[in-house]
């Protein structure tokens, strides 16, 4: 397995006690595929991407990367071998181009192998010559698509996408969908992928899990689940979307 989660509990501290979020999670997401993370909202999805980066500590569990634990990988070199997008991006101070070359910088032992960002934005349809913009200054689906761009430019082995459509419209999101989907096959990249939009699941997903209130209620291959899940919270979770 690419990515493993295994009975992963955290806790976060709320009125100064500690709740448990995320209770027991397994979780196992195969090389090269999407895997799509659902669940309603406040059931710990942005948590569960944000321990794999660890960007939260668990508390209980282990998460590896490749059969390693991830805590014993450099946090600099486990941040670049796993991308996030998160739901709402956040960008370093200075220009479009300075955030896309930011981990590039980091990473390339001479300035000769740096990459070029229009050729990243160009990736996510945005205008190539807004490398010299500040990325504060654009829409929130625009925002969303430099925040991919940046994450794309560190070249990860895995990406977690957080609701990475959820600004964007139609045609730019089913653009982003075709994206990912080539660079999963081409490069056999791997994805975890947050969405409300079920549809949008049954497009990409090989493989779903649904979370409920922290803890896994379905699991499997997408076409299993889509067809009919195991559960009651699987159903209702799907029925409201659902074409009769
Ligand atoms: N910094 C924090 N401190 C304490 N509790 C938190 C913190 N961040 C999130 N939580 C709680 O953890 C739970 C899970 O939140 P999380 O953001 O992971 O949900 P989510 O599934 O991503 O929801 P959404 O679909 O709305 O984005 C929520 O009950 C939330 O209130
Ligand atoms: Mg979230």
């Amino acid at each position: 397995m690419k990515v493993e989660l295994k009975d992963v509990s955290l806790s976060l501290r709320q009125d100064a006690q500690d709740v448990e979020i995320l209770k027991g999670v397994s979780l196992a997401v195969r090389l090269g595929m999407i895997h799509a993370l659902l669940g309603p909202s406040g059931s710990g999805k942005s948590t569960l991407l944000y321990a794999i980066n660890r960007l939260r500590s668990i508390q209980h569990g282990e998460i590896t990367l490749d059969g390693k634990d991830i805590r014993q990988i450099n946090v600099f070199e486990l941040r670049r071998r796993i991308g996030i997008v998160m739901q709402k991006p956040i960008f370093f101070p200075g220009t479009v181009e300075e955030n896309i070359l930011y981990g590039p910088r980091l990473w390339a032992k001479d300035n000769m192998t740096l990459i070029d960002p229009r050729h990243y934005l160009k990736l996510v349809q945005l205008d190539p010559d807004w490398v010299s913009r500040d990325p504060n200054t654009l829409s929130g689906g625009q925002q969303q698509r430099v925040s991919l761009a940046r994450t794309l430019a560190n070249n990860p082995e895995v990406l977690l996408l957080d609701e990475p459509t959820s600004a964007l419209d139609g045609q730019a999101s089913e653009h982003l969908e075709t994206l990912i989907a080539g660079l999963c096959r081409e490069r056999e990249l791997t994805v975890i992928w947050v969405t409300h939009d079920v549809h949008q699941a049954e497009r990409i997903a090989q493989d779903v899990t649904l979370l409920y209130r922290g803890r896994v209620m379905e699991q499997g291959l997408a076409k299993h689940f889509f067809a009919g899940p195991s559960t009651e919270e699987g159903r209702s979770y799907l029925t409201p979307s659902q074409k009769v």
